[in-house]
C-alpha cells in the first residue's frame, strides 16, 4: 500500500536516535520541519535522555524505562555509552535496508540497527546486530531486544493481542492501557499457545474493523519472546520486543557477531481489517517460502481417524478414499515409527515400525503417488521419550539440571538442540529419512515446552544460551533440509497452533492451526488467526462428528465451509463416511479448488465476528477484483428470523457482479449498500457465495 511515513533523526550529540514520526504519509519537507520542531519535554527531576523518545535505548545514564539493551563488559562495567559511527542503505529489487552503526565509546562493542522496507508495503522490519570487536574479553548480553516502537502521543491506547491455550489458540483480547507495563511473553522455549507475538494498538479505542488508525507489531521469533508495551507516567507509549531476557545470558565472545530476530511494525488507517490485509500481503510476498500466487494443496491426515493405529493396510485404504475425494497430499501422522503404539514410547527412534509397515513406507508412498497425491510424514524431531533407544544411549542429550528431576510432559523430554552433536544428529536423521523416501511434505511437531532448561556440561560457561541457540539450530536444520530437499513443503505444528510466528513462517508453507477441529470453536480460533496471519497458511481439517473434543455434531456442509475458509484438509475417518457423505465431500473439494486462490491469497474482510451474534461471515476478494467469495455461518436461528443481509466490502461501486450459483447480478454499489441477502435456516446452516465481476450490465439488481 505504502501509505505511511516513518522518521527519526540523530540526537544532537550523536549518542541517541530520536523518534520523530510514524503515521500517514507526509512529504519529506514536513518530516524535516517536524524533526526541527520536536523539542523534548522538560519535566522536573527527569533528565532529557530519560524521557526522550529513542529508537533504541541501551541501559545507562538517566534512563529508567524498559531498556532495549543491557550488557556487562569483562571488567564489570554494566552500562553502555554509545556514539553513532556510520550508516548505509542497501537496495534490492524489492526494497531497501537502512543500517545505522553505533559503537560503545570505550569498549569494543558495536550495535547496528536495521530498518528494512519493501516497495508497495507499509511494514518496517527492524532488528539489531551486536558485535564484539575483540581485545577486551567477552561481552555478556543480558537483554537485547530487536526494536522499540514509539507511538504518537494520544490520550490512551487500546492494546489488542492474541492469547489462548491448547485447543483454544488465537483468542482476541483487548485492554485500554494505563501507566505501567503490559508484558506479553513466552518463557516456554517456543512461541506458545498462551500468547502470540503479535499486537495492535489504536488510540482511544477508536479503530473499527474497516476504519481508524492502528499500529501493529509482530516478532519473527519461535522461541521464548517478550513484548513490553509501556505507558510511562507521562503518558508516552512505547513497545519493545525481542528474545526474552528471562533466565537469559549470552556470552558474546571476541570477534563474534550476533544478529537478533526482526520485530516488524506496521501502520494502517484502514482499521483492523487494514492491518490484517497488510500483514497477509507482506507474508505472501516477503516471508513465506513459496511464491505469492502459490496455492496450498488439499490435504488428508488420518490422525483423528486412527491415531497411533496407522498401518500399511488402513493407510492404503484411506489413501484410495482421499484420492477419490480430490485430496492432493496424503499425510501419515504420529505412530509410524518403532514402538510408537501410544504416547509413552518411541520419540527419538525414527525408524519405520516393521509391524505396522512390514515393507517399509515405500510401497505406501508409491501407492499414494500412483493415486496422484504427494506423500507427507509427521515427525517431532526436538523430542525424546525416555522409553526409547535414543534416550537410553544419550540421557545427557535432554535439557536437565544436576540433582533435579526431569519433568515429563506427554511422557517426553526436550532434546538440547543447542548442542552441536544433537543438532547434527537431528539433521542427519531427517536428511536420511528424506533421502530414503519420496517425501514431499513434513509436519514438524513440537508437543511440549521446556522445563529444567539446564546443560550441565556447559554449567561453568554459558548454558543460558540455549534459549537462543535451540531456535537458531532449529532454523538451521529446517533451512538446510529445505535446501537439500527442495521438493519438501513443511507444516509447523506444536500441539496445534503453538508455533505460529513470522520466524517459522519464513521457512514453512503452512501451520497446523489447532488440535481443536470443532467447526464452531474453529470460527473463533480462525478469526483471531486472521488478525495476524494469512489464510493460506492456516490449515483447517474437516473431521468427524460428534467432535472428539466438544462432542458437538454439526452438518458436513458447515464443517466444510469452516475448513474451506483457510487451507482445506480432511481429517475424518473416510472408511466410515457414507457414499452420500463422500459424494458431498467430493463436491465441496471440487468447488474449493475453483476458488481457493481467492481464499488463500485474496483480500480478507471480516464481515461479522463469531464473537458477536449468531451469524459469522468472512469475505475474500481476488487481488485483481475479479472474484468474490463469501462464507456465512449461522449458529442458531432465533425468533423465526432467517434472512441475513451482508454488506460486502472492497468492491467497485460501478462494477457488476454475478452470483455464480443463483445467476443473479448486482452492482458493486448495491452489494456494498444494501448487501447480499442470505437465508439461513435452523442451527448450523451455512453458505459459500461466489460472485464474479462481469462487464455487461444485463438485468443488474440495483
Ligand atoms: C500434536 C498435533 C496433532 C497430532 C499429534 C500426534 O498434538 O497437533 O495434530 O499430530 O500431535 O501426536
Amino acid at each position: 500500500m505504502e501509505e505511511s511515513t516513518y522518521c527519526f533523526r540523530l540526537g544532537e550529540d550523536s549518542s541517541s536516535l530520536q523518534h520523530i514520526y510514524w503515521g500517514p504519509s507526509i512529504a519529506s519537507a514536513q518530516a524535516l520541519e517536524m524533526s526541527h520542531a520536536s523539542v523534548p519535554l522538560r519535566i522536573p527531576f527527569e533528565s532529557p535522555k530519560g524521557i526522550s523518545r529513542e529508537e533504541y535505548a541501551p541501559w545507562g545514564e538517566m534512563r529508567f524505562t524498559e531498556p532495549d539493551l543491557k550488557v556487562t563488559f569483562a571488567d564489570g562495567t554494566r552500562v553502555v555509552e554509545w556514539v553513532f559511527e556510520a550508516y548505509g542503505i542497501d537496495r534490492s529489487n524489492s526494497g531497501q535496508t537502512l543500517w545505522l552503526q553505533f559503537r560503545d565509546q570505550a569498549y569494543p562493542l558495536t550495535v547496528t540497527l536495521y530498518y528494512r522496507i519493501y516497495d508497495g508495503h507499509d511494514v518496517i522490519e527492524r532488528w539489531v546486530a551486536l558485535e564484539n570487536k575483540g581485545g577486551n574479553g567477552p561481552v555478556i548480553i543480558e537483554q537485547s531486544l530487536s526494536a522499540d516502537w514509539r507511538l504518537p502521543p494520544r490520550d490512551r491506547y487500546r492494546l489488542t493481542y492474541l492469547y489462548g491455550q491448547h485447543v483454544k489458540e488465537m483468542q482476541i483480547a483487548e485492554v485500554v492501557l494505563s501507566p505501567g507495563k503490559m508484558v506479553l511473553e513466552s518463557r516456554r522455549g517456543a512461541t506458545s499457545h498462551q500468547f502470540n507475538p503479535w499486537i495492535a494498538l489504536d488510540p482511544d479505542a477508536s479503530a473499527k474493523e474497516e476504519s481508524g488508525e492502528v499500529w501493529s507489531a509482530a516478532l519473527a521469533w519461535s522461541g521464548s519472546w517478550k513484548i513490553v508495551v509501556e505507558t510511562t507516567s507521562y503518558g508516552d507509549v512505547h513497545c519493545a520486543g525481542g528474545v526474552n531476557d528471562f533466565d537469559f545470558h549470552y556470552h558474546l565472545d571476541e570477534g563474534v557477531r550476533l544478529e537478533l530476530p526482526a520485530f516488524v511494525g506496521l501502520y494502517s488507517n484502514q482499521g483492523f481489517g487494514g492491518i490484517s490485509r497488510e500483514w497477509h500481503a507482506y507474508q505472501r510476498e516477503h516471508v513465506l517460502p513459496e511464491t505469492p500466487e502459490a496455492v496450498r494443496p488439499v490435504l488428508y491426515n488420518s490422525w483423528e481417524a486412527v491415531a497411533f493405529g496407522v498401518n500399511e493396510r488402513n493407510q492404503m485404504e484411506l489413501a484410495e478414499k482421499a484420492a477419490g475425494l480430490g485430496a492432493e497430499v496424503f499425510v501419515v501422522d504420529d505412530g509410524w515409527f518403532n514402538t510408537r503404539n501410544h504416547e509413552h514410547a518411541g520419540l527419538g527412534d525414527w525408524t519405520v515400525d516393521p509391524q505396522k509397515f512390514p515393507h517399509g513406507l515405500n510401497p505406501l508412498i508409491a501407492r499414494v503417488n500412483a493415486l496422484g497425491m504427494r506423500f507427507g510424514l509427521w515427525i517431532e524431531p526436538e523430542m525424546v521419550n525416555p522409553e526409547s533407544d535414543l534416550y537410553r544411549a544419550h540421557p545427557d542429550w535432554v535439557y536437565h539440571f544436576r540433582q533435579r528431576s526431569r519433568t515429563e510432559w506427554r511422557n517426553q523430554l526436550v532434546l538440547n538442540l543447542a548442542r552441536a552433536d544433537v543438532r547434527e544428529w537431528v539433521f542427519t536423521t531427517l536428511h536420511r529419512l528424506l533421502s530414503e523416501h519420496h517425501i514431499e511434505f513434513v509436519k514438524w511437531d513440537m508437543n511440549r515446552h521446556f522445563s529444567e532448561p539446564g546443560w550441565p556440561d556447559e554449567a561453568d560457561r554459558n548454558p543460558e544460551r540455549i534459549w537462543l541457540d535451540h531456535v537458531r539450530n532449529l532454523y538451521w536444520i529446517i533451512d538446510e533440509l529445505r535446501s537439500r530437499h527442495p521438493q519438501v513443503a513443511f507444516e509447523s505444528s506444536a500441539g496445534g497452533g503453538g508455533r505460529v510466528d513470522l520466524g517459522i513462517l519464513s521457512r514453512v508453507e503452512q501451520v497446523w492451526t489447532s488440535d481443536n477441529t470443532d467447526a464452531l470453536d474453529r470460527l473463533r480460533i480462525q478469526e483471531g488467526f486472521s488478525y495476524a496471519y494469512a489464510p493460506r497458511v492456516m490449515m483447517c481439517w474437516v473431521t468427524d462428528c460428534p467432535n472428539f473434543l466438544t462432542k458437538r455434531t454439526v452438518p458436513l456442509g458447515y464443517r466444510f465451509h469452516v475448513a474451506m475458509s483457510g487451507s482445506l484438509g480432511i481429517g475424518g475417518d473416510l472408511a466410515r463416511w457414507t457414499p452420500g457423505e463422500l459424494e458431498e465431500a467430493r463436491g465441496f473439494i471440487a468447488r474449493y479448488k475453483q476458488v481457493r486462490s481467492t481464499i488463500q491469497n485474496g483480500l480478507l474482510y471480516r464481515l461479522r465476528s463469531p464473537r458477536k451474534g449468531a451469524v459469522a461471515a468472512v469475505q475474500y476478494v481476488a487481488r485483481d477484483g475479479s472474484e468474490v467469495v463469501v462464507f456465512v455461518w449461522g449458529h442458531s436461528q432465533q425468533f423465526g428470523e432467517t434472512k441475513v443481509s451482508l454488506a460486502l466490502k472492497g468492491l467497485k461501486g460501478n462494477a457488476h457482479y454475478a452470483d455464480t450459483i443463483s445467476g443473479a447480478t448486482y452492482s458493486g454499489a448495491y452489494l456494498t449498500y444494501h448487501g447480499l441477502a442470505v437465508n439461513l435456516v435452523g442451527d448450523f446452516d451455512s453458505r459459500m457465495l461466489h460472485l464474479v465481476r462481469i462487464t455487461e450490465r444485463k438485468g443488474v439488481i440495483g
